[in-house]
């Protein structure tokens, strides 16, 4: 489609489709979502001249994985939102199956972004082209055009390029997919965005040690962390384990030492970044005080994500809430970052056997929790969450055969935070060193049950609700 076309389409596609995904009681009341259509990666996350700016893959039209352009919010406090100009659509040749993601860069003072145009033959396969947009004085972007076509050695599925600034040089992680179909992970390195040098792969699959490690690694993310250098990824095609990537497609971390020259990384075992149902697709900035944030995508494609109930009032997924990353004895740790305090209402405080206890309302909750014994936590009868000494065992039924799935998280967890809000909760471990995030939805206002013989102390909080201006 052309701007001449997408454009009118989009604005009456929000017109419409707003107030019915705001009126929906699964829309989330403090975490990011669609207005309507489907929204899936975060794109091009940064802090730029005082606020920052995320971005998101987004089809304004439907509910399916099509015409994706990137939506735009911006926000000082990481809680308040507003909308920006809509950034990018698929409407030149070198992008016109989509606008992928990509990342955003402060090149001189300019708000550039770095994304994936994706086209589609009739025939079924693809190309893709790494591009530029650069930010106008309205707030819009104007695209630049392809800096980059497809890398030699590697099939049609190149893409997701994160960009950053090292040493005199720009540098990007590009996912891509080589000719004996294997996922790897290439290091670039430009002196001006515009001309790029391949240096060829540093991580995925039969590299490093890894063996078989999937078909397409997608999204990469590489930053440094208390002095290591950490890969974030997407191996697509990663075999499950009993209790270990259990999802369509996993979302996992590396932790190493890069040598930019070689290029080089070494690193260990492929970590999974989140246990839960659903997160995909991570995407990292540095906070203006050096904190690394990260925001996922509380979504996972290709699996049961068209059965969402939220799929009837025209919208589909939402962001994990905002978090800040810390290195513990090489375990990336996740905490919920400290700016969502401000959500917070009056602190309660209870203690007790957990089968005594009467349930709290679990809409838009902070909980902090200490167990010791065994307890099951159940989320309005949808959800259900069994903390044992041997770990913590998430379930709920499949929307498409009504069979029991499971998550894990295995090892001795102490303490537990919990975020939830209409239809999702995140439940960070000891502080963060395990993370499980999912979509429920519940068929009334979600109550949190507690069960089982531990002795329980409990501090929460009901959230404010935080709409995007
Ligand atoms: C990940 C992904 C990316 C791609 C984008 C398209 O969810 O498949 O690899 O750029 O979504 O929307």
């Amino acid at each position: 489609m052309t701007t001449r076309t997408l454009l009118p389409a989009i604005l009456q596609a929000v017109m419409k489709g707003q107030p019915v995904a705001l009126g929906d009681r699964h829309y989330p009341r403090w975490h990011l979502a669609p207005v309507t259509g489907l929204m899936n990666d975060p794109n091009g996350f940064i802090h730029f001249q005082g606020r920052y700016h995320l971005f998101y893959q987004w089809n304004a039209l439907g509910c399916q994985h099509q015409h994706k352009c990137w939506g735009h919010w911006s926000s000082t406090d990481l809680t308040h939102w507003r909308h920006e100009p809509l950034a990018l659509m698929p409407d030149e040749e070198y992008d016109r199956s989509g606008c992928y993601s990509g990342s955003a860069v402060d090149d001189a003072g300019k708000l550039t972004l770095c994304y994936t145009g994706n086209v589609k033959f009739d025939d079924g396969t693809r190309t893709a082209w790494q591009c530029l947009a650069v930010q106008n004085a309205d707030g819009g972007f104007d695209k630049l055009g392809p800096v980059m076509p497809l890398p030699g050695g590697y099939t049609g599925h190149v893409r997701d390029p994160k960009v950053w600034r090292h040493a005199e040089h720009w540098y990007m992680v590009l996912g891509a997919q080589d000719l004996e179909l294997q996922g790897k992970v290439l290091l670039l390195r430009s002196e001006n965005l515009w001309n790029w040098e391949n240096l060829g792969e540093i991580a995925g699959s039969t590299l490093g040690g890894l063996g078989d490690a999937g078909y397409m690694w997608e999204c990469p993310d590489l930053f440094m962390l208390d002095g290591k250098a950490i890969l974030l990824c997407c191996p697509q095609g990663v075999a499950r384990e009993e209790k270990r990537f259990l999802n369509t497609y996993p979302s996992a971390y590396l932790c190493g030492e890069l040598d930019y020259e070689q290029p080089e990384y070494r690193h260990g075992p492929l970590v999974e970044l989140d246990a839960g149902f659903e997160f995909y697709a991570p995407q990292t900035t540095l906070a203006e005080d050096g904190r690394r944030l990260l925001i996922g995508w509380m979504g996972v494609p290709d699996g049961e994500e068209m059965l969402q109930p939220t799929v009837a009032q025209g919208w589909i997924h939402q962001m994990t809430c905002p978090r800040e990353l810390t290195l513990r004895d090489g375990l990336l740790c996740q905490q919920p970052a400290r700016e969502l305090a401000a959500l917070r209402g009056d602190e309660q405080r209870v203690e007790g056997v957990a089968s005594a206890l009467a349930p709290i309302a679990a809409q838009s909750l902070e909980l902090m929790m200490e167990a010791q014994g065994d307890v099951t936590l159940d989320f309005a009868g949808t959800l259900r969450l069994e903390w044992t000494r041997d770990g913590l065992c998430l379930s709920r039924r499949s929307l498409k055969s009504g069979e029991w799935l499971y998550r894990y998280w295995q090892g001795e967890a102490k303490r537990l935070h919990i975020l939830c809000d209409s239809s999702s909760v995140e439940i960070f471990i000891n502080d963060g060193e395990g993370v499980m995030s999912s979509r429920y939805f519940p068929a009334a206002s979600a109550m949190l049950a507690f069960d089982g013989g531990a002795q329980l102390r409990l501090r929460y909080w009901s959230l404010r609700p935080c709409m995007v201006e």
